[in-house]
């Protein structure tokens, strides 16, 4: 899939960022490299939006689980349309409108997608909304329903809230009838959260926040934390989870990775459960996206039902060109975006 830099060869050429060492996002190239040629199993996707992620930043510094052969392309979370459809892959036509989750490739004007990571995105659903559907929207829904059990009535404590993972976690938390507490930096953020379906909002500074939200949960904590911050996050979410509750852990955006002490776990009864959506993608050693490939489906189906009917609402703080891509990096870091970044390849 690694789309090759010389001028010489017979695929067209395409506008991508190249990443040719770690060396961050600034490091990127803006540039013209060979469009991927098409393999056995796969699509080719003229692809019009891709979001940019912390874990996007990660990956381009190296820092990231996994690390794709140099020089590579990156961008995982795309929507499009189908261009060219692989003779063994049924179930796709050229002019399909799709998200897709790829290895990597998806900040490139073409990328090849293996079709089991591969969705058709209903016409009511814009293209630069649809591709925050599968991993963003995934990770919410994944983790909380299939790992957390998550279950009406529950109380769900949701941190980074008006983030690119925490408005769908909101969102996929009230649906489910949950009574959902966001925590987030500032009040824009938590009414954004609110707006999204939350039921009450705290800020992440609070004085001893962990004993502050298990105050508010008349003494007894909440069932479910959905966790993408770490750190102090992490620490507040141990302290304010009831008997028999779950701290999921998504991620790390304060960049401070927790450690658990495990006498904490025995004595309140509580259960710290691990969520990785790159398992469901054929991102980890043993490649398992056969084995869920219907599961995945299911799930896009659910979600894509959910935005058509409203109870899922994709929130894009701004939506960049390819070539603005230092702009769009700079903003998520520095905090200053809310639910997804977004960059336009072409159209
Ligand atoms: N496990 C998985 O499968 C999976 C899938 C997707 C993402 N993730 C991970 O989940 C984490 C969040 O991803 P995201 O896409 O939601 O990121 P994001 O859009 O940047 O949101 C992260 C939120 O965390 C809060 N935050 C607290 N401390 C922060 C800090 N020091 N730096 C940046 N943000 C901080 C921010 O909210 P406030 O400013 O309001 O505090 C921000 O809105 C990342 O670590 C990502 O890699 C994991």
């Amino acid at each position: 899939m690694t789309a090759r830099k010389p001028a010489r060869g017979d695929l067209p050429r395409m506008k991508a960022l190249y990443c040719t060492h770690w060396g961050g996002y600034k490091a990127l190239e803006y540039t013209d490299v060979e469009a991927p040629a098409l393999r056995d199993g796969c699509v080719r996707i003229a692809v019009h939006y891709a979001t940019i992620t912390l874990g996007q930043v990660l990956v381009v510094a190296g820092k990231y689980q996994r690390r794709p052969p140099l020089p590579f392309v990156p961008g995982t979370e795309v929507s499009g349309i189908v261009s060219e459809v692989a003779p063994d892959v049924a179930g796709f036509r050229v002019g399909d409108r799709v998200a897709a989750m790829l290895d990597w490739g998806g900040f490139g004007e073409e990328a090849i997608a293996t079709a089991e990571t591969v969705w058709q995105v209903p016409d009511a659903i814009d293209l630069s909304a649809a591709c925050s559907i599968p991993g963003t929207y995934g990770t919410a829904y994944a983790s909380l329903h299939w790992r957390a059990a998550i279950a009406p009535g529950h109380r769900v404590l949701v941190f980074g809230a008006a983030g690119g993972v925490g408005i769908p976690a909101v969102e996929v938390a009230a649906q489910a009838g949950a009574h959902v507490i966001a925590v987030a930096r500032t009040p824009e953020r938590l009414a954004l959260a609110r707006a999204h379906g939350a039921h009450e909002g705290i800020l992440n500074d609070t004085p001893d926040i962990g004993r502050a939200i298990k105050a508010r949960s008349g003494g007894r904590g909440v069932d479910i934390a959905f966790d993408p911050v770490g750190g102090a996050m992490f620490d507040a979410a141990l302290r304010c989870v009831a008997p028999e509750g779950k701290i999921v852990v998504i991620g790390f955006a304060s960049g401070s990775v927790p450690q658990i002490p495990a006498n904490l776990l025995l004595v309140k009864n509580i259960d710290v459960i691990g969520f990785n959506f790159g398992l469901y993608l054929g991102w980890t050693p043993g490649d398992e996206r056969r084995r869920f490939a219907e599961r995945l489906r299911v799930l896009m189906a659910a979600l894509c039902e959910g935005i058509v009917a409203g109870d899922f609402r994709p929130v894009t703080s701004a939506t960049w060109p390819l070539a603005s891509y230092i702009d769009a990096f700079d903003a998520l870091v520095a905090r200053q975006t809310v639910g997804r970044v977004v960059l336009r390849i072409r159209g």
